[in-house]
Protein backbone atom coordinates (compact mmCIF):
# COMPACT_ATOMS: atom_id res chain seq x y z
CA UNK A 1 0.00 0.00 0.00
CA UNK A 2 2.59 2.79 0.86
CA UNK A 3 4.91 1.69 -1.61
CA UNK A 4 2.07 2.21 -4.41
CA UNK A 5 0.94 5.06 -2.71
CA UNK A 6 5.00 6.64 -3.09
CA UNK A 7 4.12 5.30 -7.09
CA UNK A 8 0.90 7.41 -6.90
CA UNK A 9 2.36 10.90 -5.35
CA UNK A 10 4.97 10.93 -8.19
CA UNK A 11 2.91 10.23 -10.97
CA UNK A 12 0.02 12.91 -10.52
CA UNK A 13 2.94 15.58 -8.99
CA UNK A 14 4.37 15.01 -12.43
CA UNK A 15 1.27 15.66 -13.86
CA UNK A 16 0.89 18.69 -11.76
CA UNK A 17 3.78 20.17 -13.64
CA UNK A 18 2.01 20.28 -16.78
CA UNK A 19 0.35 23.47 -15.36
CA UNK A 20 3.87 24.92 -14.06
CA UNK A 21 4.94 28.37 -14.34
CA UNK A 22 1.66 29.52 -14.19
CA UNK A 23 1.32 32.43 -11.78
CA UNK A 24 1.43 32.14 -7.65
CA UNK A 25 2.64 35.02 -4.83
CA UNK A 26 6.39 35.14 -6.32
CA UNK A 27 5.10 37.24 -8.42
CA UNK A 28 3.73 40.08 -5.73
CA UNK A 29 7.51 40.32 -5.30
CA UNK A 30 9.09 42.56 -7.56
CA UNK A 31 12.75 43.48 -7.72
CA UNK A 32 13.58 48.07 -7.64
CA UNK A 33 16.05 48.10 -10.53
CA UNK A 34 19.27 50.32 -10.24
CA UNK A 35 20.58 50.33 -13.25
CA UNK A 36 24.09 51.19 -11.25
CA UNK A 37 24.17 48.84 -8.82
CA UNK A 38 25.47 46.14 -10.27
CA UNK A 39 28.96 44.08 -9.24
CA UNK A 40 31.72 42.15 -10.83
CA UNK A 41 30.58 38.17 -11.50
CA UNK A 42 33.65 37.38 -10.00
CA UNK A 43 33.20 38.83 -6.63
CA UNK A 44 29.96 37.02 -6.00
CA UNK A 45 30.09 33.36 -4.14
CA UNK A 46 26.60 31.57 -3.84
CA UNK A 47 27.87 30.14 -0.52
CA UNK A 48 25.40 30.54 2.45
CA UNK A 49 25.63 29.56 6.24
CA UNK A 50 22.74 28.96 8.58
CA UNK A 51 21.70 27.43 11.73
CA UNK A 52 25.99 26.13 11.79
CA UNK A 53 24.80 24.57 8.13
CA UNK A 54 27.64 25.37 5.17
CA UNK A 55 25.98 25.24 1.83
CA UNK A 56 28.14 25.68 -1.15
CA UNK A 57 24.70 27.10 -2.77
CA UNK A 58 21.65 28.64 -1.83
CA UNK A 59 19.47 26.25 -3.94
CA UNK A 60 18.96 22.57 -2.69
CA UNK A 61 16.70 19.74 -3.65
CA UNK A 62 13.54 18.64 -1.22
CA UNK A 63 11.98 15.84 -0.11
CA UNK A 64 10.08 13.42 -2.17
CA UNK A 65 10.24 10.02 -2.54
CA UNK A 66 12.08 6.41 -1.84
CA UNK A 67 10.11 3.37 -0.62
CA UNK A 68 9.41 1.71 -3.78
CA UNK A 69 11.33 0.28 -7.09
CA UNK A 70 10.31 3.05 -8.81
CA UNK A 71 11.03 5.76 -6.40
CA UNK A 72 14.43 4.12 -5.56
CA UNK A 73 15.90 4.99 -9.21
CA UNK A 74 14.33 8.48 -9.26
CA UNK A 75 16.18 8.67 -5.86
CA UNK A 76 19.42 7.70 -7.12
CA UNK A 77 18.85 10.66 -10.30
CA UNK A 78 18.73 12.83 -7.80
CA UNK A 79 21.46 12.13 -6.00
CA UNK A 80 23.71 11.54 -8.76
CA UNK A 81 21.94 15.14 -9.78
CA UNK A 82 22.99 16.75 -6.42
CA UNK A 83 26.61 15.23 -6.44
CA UNK A 84 27.30 16.95 -9.69
CA UNK A 85 25.75 20.61 -8.69
CA UNK A 86 26.91 20.59 -5.07
CA UNK A 87 23.35 21.01 -4.50
CA UNK A 88 22.10 19.63 -0.86
CA UNK A 89 19.23 17.20 -1.23
CA UNK A 90 16.78 15.67 0.66
CA UNK A 91 14.68 11.90 0.69
CA UNK A 92 11.62 11.44 0.90
CA UNK A 93 10.14 10.33 4.15
CA UNK A 94 11.62 6.65 5.55
CA UNK A 95 8.11 5.91 7.09
CA UNK A 96 8.49 3.06 4.21
CA UNK A 97 11.75 2.10 5.30
CA UNK A 98 10.43 1.73 9.30
CA UNK A 99 7.92 -0.65 8.25
CA UNK A 100 9.76 -2.55 5.10
CA UNK A 101 13.55 -2.77 5.94
CA UNK A 102 13.84 -4.19 2.52
CA UNK A 103 13.54 -0.76 1.34
CA UNK A 104 16.48 0.28 2.66
CA UNK A 105 18.27 0.52 -0.91
CA UNK A 106 16.14 3.00 -2.20
CA UNK A 107 16.33 5.78 0.56
CA UNK A 108 20.82 4.86 1.09
CA UNK A 109 20.75 5.26 -2.13
CA UNK A 110 20.62 8.98 -2.13
CA UNK A 111 24.17 8.68 0.31
CA UNK A 112 25.57 6.07 -1.83
CA UNK A 113 25.29 8.38 -4.89
CA UNK A 114 26.58 11.55 -3.31
CA UNK A 115 28.98 10.82 -0.33
CA UNK A 116 30.18 14.14 0.39
CA UNK A 117 27.19 16.61 -0.18
CA UNK A 118 24.72 17.67 2.74
CA UNK A 119 21.78 15.24 2.87
CA UNK A 120 18.83 15.14 4.98
CA UNK A 121 16.69 12.38 6.12
CA UNK A 122 12.79 13.04 6.02
CA UNK A 123 10.47 11.30 9.02
CA UNK A 124 7.10 12.98 10.27
CA UNK A 125 5.94 13.71 13.35
CA UNK A 126 4.13 10.27 14.47
CA UNK A 127 7.74 8.57 14.20
CA UNK A 128 9.38 7.52 17.46
CA UNK A 129 12.87 9.21 18.34
CA UNK A 130 14.62 5.60 17.87
CA UNK A 131 13.36 5.68 14.53
CA UNK A 132 14.58 9.39 13.42
CA UNK A 133 17.94 8.08 14.36
CA UNK A 134 17.90 5.06 12.08
CA UNK A 135 16.68 7.46 9.36
CA UNK A 136 19.60 9.52 10.11
CA UNK A 137 21.80 6.91 10.62
CA UNK A 138 20.91 4.99 7.31
CA UNK A 139 21.91 8.08 5.12
CA UNK A 140 24.54 9.75 7.06
CA UNK A 141 22.45 12.71 7.26
CA UNK A 142 23.79 15.96 7.95
CA UNK A 143 20.26 17.50 9.44
CA UNK A 144 16.80 15.51 9.70
CA UNK A 145 13.76 17.35 8.25
CA UNK A 146 10.38 16.37 10.21
CA UNK A 147 7.21 17.37 7.50
CA UNK A 148 3.94 18.34 9.05
CA UNK A 149 1.21 17.80 6.99
CA UNK A 150 -2.03 18.12 8.73
CA UNK A 151 -4.11 18.81 5.45
CA UNK A 152 -2.34 16.40 3.59
CA UNK A 153 -3.25 13.50 6.39
CA UNK A 154 -6.58 15.00 6.14
CA UNK A 155 -7.35 14.81 2.61
CA UNK A 156 -5.59 11.48 2.18
CA UNK A 157 -7.53 8.17 2.77
CA UNK A 158 -5.85 6.47 4.67
CA UNK A 159 -4.50 9.49 6.37
CA UNK A 160 -3.95 10.21 10.27
CA UNK A 161 -6.47 11.76 12.00
CA UNK A 162 -5.34 12.98 15.44
CA UNK A 163 -2.92 15.51 15.43
CA UNK A 164 -2.38 17.00 19.28
CA UNK A 165 0.64 14.72 19.84
CA UNK A 166 2.85 16.71 17.38
CA UNK A 167 4.69 19.31 19.59
CA UNK A 168 5.86 16.52 22.18
CA UNK A 169 7.09 14.53 19.32
CA UNK A 170 8.75 17.09 17.52
CA UNK A 171 9.92 18.21 20.57
CA UNK A 172 11.30 13.97 21.48
CA UNK A 173 12.64 14.03 18.45
CA UNK A 174 15.02 17.05 18.59
CA UNK A 175 16.64 15.82 21.92
CA UNK A 176 17.24 12.62 20.76
CA UNK A 177 18.44 12.74 17.20
CA UNK A 178 22.59 13.35 16.49
CA UNK A 179 21.97 16.01 14.29
CA UNK A 180 19.74 19.82 13.76
CA UNK A 181 16.59 19.06 12.88
CA UNK A 182 14.27 21.54 9.80
CA UNK A 183 10.77 20.89 10.13
CA UNK A 184 8.75 21.54 7.03
CA UNK A 185 5.29 22.01 5.59
CA UNK A 186 4.85 20.17 2.58
CA UNK A 187 2.90 23.51 0.77
CA UNK A 188 0.49 24.68 3.05
CA UNK A 189 2.83 26.99 4.89
CA UNK A 190 3.83 27.79 8.38
CA UNK A 191 2.51 30.81 10.31
CA UNK A 192 4.72 32.92 12.34
CA UNK A 193 2.98 31.39 15.21
CA UNK A 194 4.08 28.04 14.07
CA UNK A 195 7.77 29.17 13.30
CA UNK A 196 7.71 30.41 16.94
CA UNK A 197 6.66 27.70 18.58
CA UNK A 198 8.83 25.56 16.78
CA UNK A 199 11.64 27.61 18.44
CA UNK A 200 10.50 26.80 21.79
CA UNK A 201 10.99 23.19 20.38
CA UNK A 202 14.35 22.90 20.09
CA UNK A 203 14.18 22.76 16.07
CA UNK A 204 17.33 24.66 14.39
CA UNK A 205 15.20 25.47 11.17
CA UNK A 206 11.78 26.11 9.71
CA UNK A 207 11.46 25.38 6.28
CA UNK A 208 8.09 27.13 4.96
CA UNK A 209 6.81 24.72 2.51
CA UNK A 210 4.48 26.95 0.93
CA UNK A 211 1.40 26.72 -1.10
CA UNK A 212 1.53 27.43 -5.05
CA UNK A 213 3.56 24.71 -6.33
CA UNK A 214 3.25 20.54 -5.84
CA UNK A 215 -0.54 20.80 -4.17
CA UNK A 216 -0.94 17.98 -1.63
CA UNK A 217 -4.66 18.48 -0.79
CA UNK A 218 -5.17 18.06 -4.80
CA UNK A 219 -3.29 15.21 -5.01
CA UNK A 220 -4.63 13.75 -2.06
CA UNK A 221 -8.41 14.20 -3.47
CA UNK A 222 -7.78 12.61 -6.94
CA UNK A 223 -6.83 9.51 -4.65
CA UNK A 224 -10.15 9.63 -2.76
CA UNK A 225 -13.26 7.74 -4.51
CA UNK A 226 -15.40 10.69 -3.96
CA UNK A 227 -12.55 13.78 -4.63
CA UNK A 228 -14.87 15.19 -2.40
CA UNK A 229 -12.31 17.50 -0.91
CA UNK A 230 -11.77 19.78 -3.99
CA UNK A 231 -12.65 22.92 -1.95
CA UNK A 232 -9.34 22.57 -0.02
CA UNK A 233 -7.48 23.70 -3.49
CA UNK A 234 -6.35 26.83 -2.55
CA UNK A 235 -5.41 26.16 1.53
CA UNK A 236 -2.30 27.59 2.93
CA UNK A 237 0.11 30.75 2.33
CA UNK A 238 2.44 31.09 0.18
CA UNK A 239 6.08 30.62 0.52
CA UNK A 240 6.82 34.99 0.17
CA UNK A 241 3.76 35.08 2.19
CA UNK A 242 5.36 33.02 5.25
CA UNK A 243 8.89 34.72 4.81
CA UNK A 244 7.14 37.90 5.52
CA UNK A 245 5.27 36.66 8.29
CA UNK A 246 7.65 34.89 10.27
CA UNK A 247 10.49 36.92 9.79
CA UNK A 248 12.07 37.61 13.86
CA UNK A 249 10.07 34.55 14.58
CA UNK A 250 13.18 32.70 16.05
CA UNK A 251 14.84 30.47 12.78
CA UNK A 252 16.42 30.83 10.09
CA UNK A 253 13.91 30.09 7.55
CA UNK A 254 14.22 28.22 4.26
CA UNK A 255 11.68 29.01 1.67
CA UNK A 256 9.86 26.04 -0.69
CA UNK A 257 6.85 25.34 -2.18
CA UNK A 258 5.98 26.90 -5.78
CA UNK A 259 9.77 27.64 -6.73
CA UNK A 260 9.78 28.44 -10.44
CA UNK A 261 12.91 29.23 -11.84
CA UNK A 262 15.84 31.26 -10.59
CA UNK A 263 14.36 34.64 -9.77
CA UNK A 264 11.65 32.73 -7.51
CA UNK A 265 15.31 31.88 -5.54
CA UNK A 266 16.83 35.47 -5.78
CA UNK A 267 12.95 36.65 -4.34
CA UNK A 268 12.75 34.22 -1.69
CA UNK A 269 16.61 35.26 -0.52
CA UNK A 270 15.92 39.00 -0.91
CA UNK A 271 13.00 38.45 1.75
CA UNK A 272 15.25 36.61 4.42
CA UNK A 273 15.32 32.78 3.31
CA UNK A 274 18.60 31.44 3.76
CA UNK A 275 18.25 29.02 0.92
CA UNK A 276 15.14 28.12 -1.51
CA UNK A 277 14.09 24.30 -2.27
CA UNK A 278 12.36 22.62 -4.96
CA UNK A 279 10.44 19.71 -5.60
CA UNK A 280 8.19 18.62 -8.13
CA UNK A 281 9.57 21.01 -10.82
CA UNK A 282 12.92 18.77 -10.12
CA UNK A 283 11.32 15.73 -9.93
CA UNK A 284 9.38 16.12 -13.41
CA UNK A 285 13.16 16.97 -14.98
CA UNK A 286 14.78 13.54 -13.82
CA UNK A 287 11.50 11.70 -14.61
CA UNK A 288 11.47 13.01 -18.28
CA UNK A 289 15.52 13.16 -19.26
CA UNK A 290 16.93 11.30 -16.06
CA UNK A 291 19.85 12.76 -13.88
CA UNK A 292 21.80 14.57 -16.71
CA UNK A 293 18.87 16.65 -17.57
CA UNK A 294 18.83 17.52 -14.09
CA UNK A 295 22.35 18.26 -13.52
CA UNK A 296 22.11 20.85 -16.72
CA UNK A 297 18.75 22.32 -14.98
CA UNK A 298 20.18 22.70 -11.70
CA UNK A 299 23.40 24.18 -13.09
CA UNK A 300 21.80 26.39 -15.26
CA UNK A 301 19.80 27.67 -12.50
CA UNK A 302 23.29 28.72 -10.50
CA UNK A 303 24.12 29.93 -13.33
CA UNK A 304 21.52 32.30 -13.74
CA UNK A 305 21.31 33.28 -10.05
CA UNK A 306 24.48 34.26 -9.69
CA UNK A 307 24.03 35.97 -12.82
CA UNK A 308 20.81 38.00 -11.27
CA UNK A 309 23.04 38.51 -7.58
CA UNK A 310 25.51 40.31 -10.19
CA UNK A 311 23.04 42.62 -11.71
CA UNK A 312 21.68 43.09 -8.38
CA UNK A 313 24.83 44.80 -6.74
CA UNK A 314 24.67 41.69 -4.40
CA UNK A 315 28.12 39.54 -3.54
CA UNK A 316 26.39 37.05 -1.11
CA UNK A 317 22.59 35.93 -1.19
CA UNK A 318 22.67 37.25 2.30
CA UNK A 319 23.82 40.66 0.60
CA UNK A 320 19.82 40.27 -0.71
CA UNK A 321 18.19 41.38 1.83
CA UNK A 322 19.82 44.76 1.46
CA UNK A 323 18.06 45.11 -1.96
CA UNK A 324 15.01 46.75 -2.32
CA UNK A 325 11.76 44.83 -3.36
CA UNK A 326 7.80 46.08 -4.02
CA UNK A 327 5.52 43.93 -2.42
CA UNK A 328 1.93 44.01 -4.52
CA UNK A 329 -1.42 42.44 -4.74
CA UNK A 330 -2.35 39.49 -2.35
CA UNK A 331 0.56 39.53 -0.97
CA UNK A 332 0.71 42.88 0.19
CA UNK A 333 -3.29 42.51 0.93
CA UNK A 334 -2.03 38.91 3.52
CA UNK A 335 0.70 41.59 5.07
CA UNK A 336 -1.36 44.33 5.59
CA UNK A 337 -4.12 41.87 7.40
CA UNK A 338 -1.18 39.99 9.63
CA UNK A 339 0.20 43.37 10.18
CA UNK A 340 3.57 42.87 8.63
CA UNK A 341 5.05 46.34 7.37
CA UNK A 342 6.31 46.40 3.84
CA UNK A 343 6.36 49.30 2.83
CA UNK A 344 10.63 50.12 3.91
CA UNK A 345 11.45 46.71 1.85
CA UNK A 346 11.22 49.15 -1.38
CA UNK A 347 13.31 51.39 0.45
CA UNK A 348 16.07 49.34 2.42
CA UNK A 349 19.00 49.61 -0.46
CA UNK A 350 19.64 53.57 0.91
CA UNK A 351 19.74 52.77 4.17
CA UNK A 352 22.52 50.25 4.00
CA UNK A 353 25.90 51.33 6.00
CA UNK A 354 26.99 50.95 1.85
CA UNK A 355 24.74 51.83 0.26
CA UNK A 356 24.68 50.12 -3.07
CA UNK A 357 23.15 53.45 -4.47
C1 LIG B 1 6.76 15.55 -1.81
N1 LIG B 1 6.93 16.27 -0.62
C2 LIG B 1 7.33 15.59 0.51
N2 LIG B 1 7.72 16.27 1.62
C3 LIG B 1 8.17 15.62 2.71
O1 LIG B 1 8.55 16.28 3.68
N3 LIG B 1 8.23 14.25 2.73
C4 LIG B 1 7.85 13.49 1.65
O2 LIG B 1 7.92 12.27 1.68
C5 LIG B 1 7.36 14.17 0.51
N4 LIG B 1 6.95 13.47 -0.60
C6 LIG B 1 6.73 14.13 -1.78
C7 LIG B 1 6.54 13.41 -2.96
C8 LIG B 1 6.42 14.08 -4.16
C9 LIG B 1 6.24 13.28 -5.41
C10 LIG B 1 6.49 15.50 -4.20
C11 LIG B 1 6.41 16.24 -5.50
C12 LIG B 1 6.65 16.20 -3.04
C13 LIG B 1 6.71 17.71 -0.54
C14 LIG B 1 7.89 18.52 -1.00
O3 LIG B 1 9.01 18.36 -0.19
C15 LIG B 1 7.51 20.04 -1.05
O4 LIG B 1 7.25 20.48 0.25
C16 LIG B 1 6.30 20.32 -1.93
O5 LIG B 1 6.32 19.49 -3.07
C17 LIG B 1 6.24 21.75 -2.39
O6 LIG B 1 7.36 22.07 -3.19
P1 LIG B 1 7.27 22.21 -4.81
O7 LIG B 1 6.98 20.86 -5.34
O8 LIG B 1 6.17 23.19 -5.08
O9 LIG B 1 8.62 22.69 -5.22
Amino acid sequence: MSSQRKDDHVRIAVEQQDGRGGHNEFDDVTFVHHALAGVDRDDVSLATRFAGFHWPVPLYINAMTGGSEMTGAINRDLAIAARETGVPIATGSMSPYFKDRSTADTFSVVRKENPDGFVMANINAMASADNAQRAVDLVHADALQIHINTIQETVMPEGDRSFSSWPRRIEEIVAAVSVPVVVKEVGFGLSRETVGLLSKLGVAVADVGGRGGTNFARIENSRRELADYAFLDGWGQSAPACLLDADGAGLPLLASGGVRNPLDVARALALGAAAAGASGIFLRTVVDGGADALVTQLSTWLDQLAALLTALGARTPAELTGSDVLIQGKLAAFCAARGVATDHLARRCSSLPNPIM
